[in-house]
């Protein structure tokens, strides 16, 4: 179990540096400790403790903030106006409280405490897992500590925490006192009213078990599945020393300076608080000298050895002496890690040093991008394998394989890798747009692609995504996710030179490539697994073998089959006689990453695909790749850890290489995989799920919600948008979200209502979709929409409707923010291809209905015949893309939608500092009026340029949307306008 706290600090570094070393002692492994000033001087301070994750809450770091309030639901926001937001550290608390939640998640966190800096965690035994364990023992997850507040001396002297051993004991239970009579009349006969006995707060402190779904409750609680337990066994509690010292008193109030009586529209004091916080920011207000003095020594602080006794006596005061003998020296705490990770540091660096980098100065600068990531590298490691002469191995192999790619490294490559480190984030701008397309059914092969690469650049592509083009699986491969080499390129597309030289050409074209690091399996065929197959012991050692079902099935326990219609998730082999672990084909064997050896073997691979030219690396089915007994094996930190340590070393490489994450997961766990740290970018399955959604029920209201919810991001990431890929379409949306959204829903319905619309064709319903393993959609995007069945019928209305439902959506991909990427075919709205079913390797896989073989000579004549439904479809779709480019307004991924009456339109605004863009959107087959609501009403007053026209006019927004149809409309904002946005 790793246990951790979270805390917002603004307080005395000595306070702090004790209150770090108390709970490092008493067993704490991790503090994630966010300081409200950027510039406090404990903050080195609390650096050097290697246990501690400091976040200091800068500029960047309040903008991250607002960015993730904006994303809470309404009831939420309410609780988080602006001003309120800017006066108020514990709005800011709260959010440090997420940050943390999702951070100590992927760092594998068992449980976690909130309290604030004048607190430290006390339970009777010296270290707290035996009080952990005996909560987990019990069922309890959620569990709330009381606080007992100090008795504050009024001469105590400058030792936060060390200055008392008398805590005011805190009768305060179910929202109401229990003091008894002779305690009330003891409290008053000293002058106390009962009630304002304790200065501050009574209501205790929330620590969380977090393997379960936590959400915040107010600042200090948790809301959890099971209501939270009050802690009344075994005297654990919150010691809480609000001001230990008068000049921690004074400083404080110095620092709150003038707030207001009230607190989220309720007044500060009462009840439950007593008056002395209004009084001391009176008091020090006030400017006479002593006020505030004066105050803390008649009301705060308690001197009279008398009074102390007759408050023991009477059951209103306890003693906790023992705290002070925990505390280790900072030395103690950290000397033995410290020695070690120095030790390793040193050897690293002695590692780079033989290797001899090409030049001196490389070596520098590499030396120091290393220095750089070694700490955040060795931390990652060690989470994944917490054995410390594994660890230390692993990173060491890992760093040898590092540097001799370097050595190998094309020139030119650095050269773009220098040059795209200076502008930045070269993937999240407008500028750029994907596509994705496998070479061999776009054309014949590579060089044969080669020549067909004008046809890309000239719709506007400038990043590719090419599905593997490595050598595969014989027969049956899974669209060459099977990969038997992963250095080599397919013979049959012409091998790896042909593929250099296709490299050479994108780099000219300025078109980024992008590969699959296929890490999640090895095709059956790879030599791991044929030495595997032949009983090598080490290479068994690489995949999940099971020597019976039954041990098998204790691993699969409550795992859901990925493909059931391929086969289960373990399948049996011959030739071993065992069972192995095949998340999706047979021919497809899981690796198994517990092995440290398969970590670095697989970063050769990874590294190999950055030289071979590749700039971006999404990473495959990543959500599968750790396995572990009695969980779903999906999604587990280890899955975070391995990307962002993968992504560590690749930088290394590649300083502006950018992993991706394809996690085809609800929204809730897709959040994780991206961070400023790990993968920057994210696959964005909900949106093409809201789109489909959208256009199925002709209402936008449940796009809006969940992608209102779910898109905001850590800062320097982005997410990938598609209406379709190669894969199928999966119905990804947040329940949670759903639920939240229209408490009636029942979600199953609602699942099987949008399956059997796309599958099913009843005569209302134009897709024609194909089921993938029962829930899943397959069909290309045009046939999806309605094209085949209106072409069919010889529906003309049908026609144009499929058409424009192609066109609404790649609109929106294009410009809601994020890296949009088409799946070829589908800009010139290709519709199904049934031969697919005659192929024995292909047959069994209905994904292969939307990837059919292109016929250039049909499409060719299509395309240069005007009026053509490809000819419409790819001049739209190219001009969408070409404006794109030229609007800086697009680049990033942040937009705001607005408030119609309508609910089938969709209404979103981007801007920069010196443009604001408007999307507007019809989902439905009727014409819809538009209307806005509330302040975004003002938009109507402005005079936009319509992108969507060929001429670009000028234009008042529209009164009415026909069915489909959408603007993009965009605007210079006014001087005044531009400055506030900066
Ligand atoms: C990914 C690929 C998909 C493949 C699977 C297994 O999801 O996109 O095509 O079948 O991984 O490799």
């Amino acid at each position: 179990m790793i246990f951790a706290i979270v805390s917002t600090i603004a307080d005395d570094k000595e306070q702090v540096d004790y209150f770090i070393r108390y709970h490092l002692s008493i067993g704490f492994d991790r503090l994630y400790l966010y300081f409200d000033e950027p510039c406090d001087p404990a903050i080195e301070l609390a650096k050097s403790y290697p246990q501690v994750e400091v976040t200091v809450c800068d500029d960047n770091w309040r903008k991250q903030c607002i960015d993730s309030l904006a994303s809470l639901s309404d009831s939420e926001l309410e609780l988080h106006e602006a001003g309120l937001y800017e006066a108020e550290v514990m709005i800011r608390q709260e959010a440090n409280v997420r940050f943390a939640i999702e951070r100590a998640r992927k760092e594998k966190v068992s449980w976690l405490l909130h309290i604030d800096s004048d607190e430290l965690f006390y339970t009777p035994f010296n270290n707290i897992k035996a009080h952990f364990s005996a909560l987990e023992a019990k069922g309890i997850r959620n569990v709330i500590y009381k606080n007992c507040e100090a008795l504050i001396h009024a001469d105590a002297t400058d030792e936060p925490f060390q200055s008392t051993i008398y805590f005011k004991r805190n009768h305060f239970k179910n929202n109401s006192w229990t003091y008894t009579t002779t305690q009330r009349k003891l409290l008053r006969s000293l002058g106390w009213k009962p009630e304002y006995y304790f200065h501050y707060y009574q209501n205790g402190k929330s620590a969380v078990n977090l393997e379960q779904d936590v959400e915040l409750d107010g600042v200090h609680f948790f809301n959890t599945k099971v209501k939270p337990i009050v802690w009344e066994q075994d005297s654990a509690r919150i010691l809480h020393f609000p001001s230990p010292t008068y000049s921690s008193f004074e400083k404080k109030y110095r620092r709150l300076g003038n707030f207001s009586n009230e607190w989220r529209g309720e007044p500060r004091a009462g009840d439950f608080i007593s008056l002395i916080h209004l009084k001391a920011r009176d008091a020090f207000l006030s400017g006479r000298a002593n006020a505030l003095k004066a105050l803390f020594v008649k009301e705060v602080a308690v001197d009279d050895a008398d009074v102390i006794e007759c408050l023991r006596n009477r059951g209103l005061l306890d003693c906790i002496a023992d705290t002070h003998q925990r505390v280790l020296s900072r030395n103690e705490l950290v000397a033995n890690t410290l020695e070690e990770r120095t030790f390793l540091y040193e050897r690293c660096l002695s590692l780079i040093e033989n290797e001899d980098l090409a030049s001196k100065h490389m070596s520098q600068s590499f030396k120091q991008q290393f220095t750089a990531s070694f700490e955040r590298l060795d931390k990652v490691i060690r989470l994944i394998y917490p054995d410390t002469t594994i660890a230390d191995e692993v990173i060491l192999s890992s760093l040898q394989l590092v540097v001799q790619a370097v050595n190998g490294r094309n020139p030119d490559f650095q050269k773009l890798d220098n040059s795209r480190a200076k502008t930045g984030e070269w993937l999240s701008t407008n500028e750029r747009v994907g596509a994705c397309l496998y070479i061999d059914r776009f054309a014949d092969n590579i060089a044969d692609f080669r020549s067909k690469l004008s046809y890309l650049r000239d719709l506007g592509i400038n990043y590719l995504y090419l599905m593997p083009p490595f050598e595969a699986h014989p027969g049956r491969n899974d669209g060459g996710f099977a990969i038997s080499d992963y250095k080599t390129i397919s013979k049959q597309l012409g091998g790896n030179s042909e593929f250099d030289q296709l490299v050479v050409m994108l780099k000219e074209y300025d078109i980024a490539l992008c590969l699959d690091f296929v890490l999640n399996h090895t095709a059956t065929s790879h030599p791991w697994a044929v030495k595997a197959a032949e009983n090598n012991s080490y290479y068994r050692g690489f995949y999940w073998f099971f020597e019976t079902e039954t041990e098998a099935l204790q691993w699969l326990d409550g795992v859901e089959d990925t493909f059931p219609e391929q086969g289960k998730n373990i399948t049996f082999n011959q030739e071993l006689g065992r069972y192995v672990w095949t998340t999706f084909n047979d021919y497809q064997w899981d690796l198994n990453y517990s092995n440290p050896d398969v970590f670095v073997a697989m970063l050769e691979n990874l590294l190999y695909l950055i030289n071979l030219g590749a700039d971006v690396l999404r990473l495959d089915a990543i959500p599968h790749i750790w396995k572990e007994m009695n969980s779903n094996c999906k999604n587990r930190p280890e899955c975070y850890l391995i990307v962002e340590a993968y992504q560590i070393f690749a930088s290394l490489l590649s300083p502006s290489v950018k992993l991706i994450s394809e996690a085809i997961v609800a929204p809730e766990q897709v959040k994780s995989y991206v961070s400023s740290n790990g993968t920057s970018f994210a696959y964005r399955p909900l949106l093409s799920a809201s789109l489909w959604q959208s256009i199925k029920s002709t209402d936008t209201r449940i796009m809006q919600h969940q992608l209102q919810r779910w898109s905001t991001l850590p800062l320097q990431c982005n997410w990938i948008n598609y209406v379709n890929c190669h894969d199928d379409l999966q119905w990804v949306f947040s329940n949670k979200s759903l639920i939240e959204n229209n408490p009636d829903i029942d979600v199953k319905a609602f699942y099987r209502s949008l399956i059997s619309f796309f599958v099913n064709g009843n005569d209302k319903s134009f897709p024609r979709g194909i089921a993938f393993q029962g829930k899943r959609i397959s069909g290309t995007t045009a046939s999806l929409a309605g094209l085949e069945k209106a072409i069919d019928g010889k529906n003309n209305t049908g026609v144009e409707k499929s058409i424009n439902r192609v066109l609404l959506m790649h609109a929106v991909i294009l410009s809601i923010g994020g890296l949009p990427i088409i799946y070829i075919g589908d800009e010139v709205a290709e519709t199904n291809d049934y031969t697919y079913r005659d192929n024995d390797n292909t047959g069994y896989d209905s994904r292969w209905i939307h990837r059919p073989k292109r016929n250039w000579k049909e499409l060719n004549n299509a395309l240069s015949l005007e009026g053509s439904i490809e000819a419409y479809v790819h001049h739209q779709l190219t001009k969408l893309i070409f404006s794109r480019k030229r609007m800086s307004e697009l680049s990033g991924y942040k937009f705001k939608f607005l408030n119609s009456s309508e609910k089938s339109l969709l209404l979103y605004t981007r801007e920069d500092n010196k443009f604001q863009f408007l999307f507007v959107g019809n989902f439905s087959p009727l014409k819809k009026k538009l209307v806005l609501l509330g302040t975004d009403s003002e938009l109507v007053l402005k005079k936009w340029e319509n992108v969507t026209e060929d001429n670009c006019e000028e234009c008042y927004l529209p009164n009415e949307l026909k069915p489909y149809q959408y603007y993009w409309l965009r605007r210079k904002k006014t001087q005044m306008e531009s400055y506030n946005a900066r």
